[in-house]
């Protein structure tokens, strides 16, 4: 099976989450697309549900399939939000941020009282960091954020590169104005305290470790669907 297949069967079924009259909170990425197509084509079936998309890129495409829309401003309190990953571990913890979308699909999931994860079997793995950890900043003073962040990964043991996401003369700009680091490491050994400290820096607007939040995973591979977590 070829991975679009195989994020194309998560997101199928991560839908027997949703119930009608669900407040959704809608991912970003290319499994988290597909999810929205789905619901699409269940919208135009008659489902009912309202959704707040967690980034520009997912609020044109559910715009575009005629899926009702809101803003957290309207509902701050969702039901669901389906969103993709960049790594799962089997504590559900989770680096996201590829699509430099993390600070936006965070606050979604926060707002949202279950957030279940869709991806193919090569987002799991046994120890979080294969995948460079995007730390969202602020550009204002950014050059001084980012030795901040170099210091602080290396005191949590960390070893690896700290690089701005794009080029310096033409850095990536996240939905939100902000640059984005690239904190590759190889392997981080105690995410959860990673994680505190980096929310802790002055210019570090939201990093991309999701400790905590994630209630399942519904995770595709050659052999089927595993669910990772509660059932829907
Ligand atoms: C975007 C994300 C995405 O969910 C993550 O990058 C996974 O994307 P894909 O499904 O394309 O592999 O966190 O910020």
């Amino acid at each position: 099976m070829d991975a679009d297949t195989l994020k194309l069967r998560a997101a199928e079924r991560a839908l027997d989450y949703i119930k009608p009259g669900m407040k959704l909170g809608l991912g970003t990425g290319s499994t988290a697309e597909k999810f929205v197509d789905l619901v699409g084509t269940r919208v135009v079936d008659g489902l009912d549900v309202v959704c707040v998309p967690t980034s520009e890129a997912t609020r044109a495409q559910a715009q575009a399939l005629g899926i009702p829309l809101t803003t957290l401003e309207n509902e701050p309190e969702l039901d669901l939000t389906v969103d993709g990953a960049d790594e799962v571990d089997e504590s559900l913890r989770l680096i996201k941020g590829g699509g430099g979308a993390h600070l936006r699909e965070k606050i979604v999931a926060a707002a949202s009282a279950r957030m279940v994860v869709i991806a193919d079997d090569t987002k799991r793995v046994s120890k979080l960091g294969a995948f460079p950890l995007p730390v969202e900043i602020v550009p204002f003073g950014w050059r001084a954020t980012l030795l901040m962040v170099r210091d602080t990964v290396v005191e949590n043991g960390c070893k690896g590169s700290v690089t701005p996401r794009g080029s310096e003369e033409d850095p990536f700009v996240t939905d939100n104005g902000n640059y984005i680091l690239d904190c590759a490491f190889g392997q981080i050994d105690n995410p959860d305290k990673l994680a505190e400290e980096l929310s802790r820096l002055p210019g570090v607007v939201e990093h991309g470790l999701f400790i905590g939040m994630t209630s399942s995973a519904v995770i595709s591979g050659e052999n089927g669907v595993e669910i990772i977590g509660a059932a829907p």
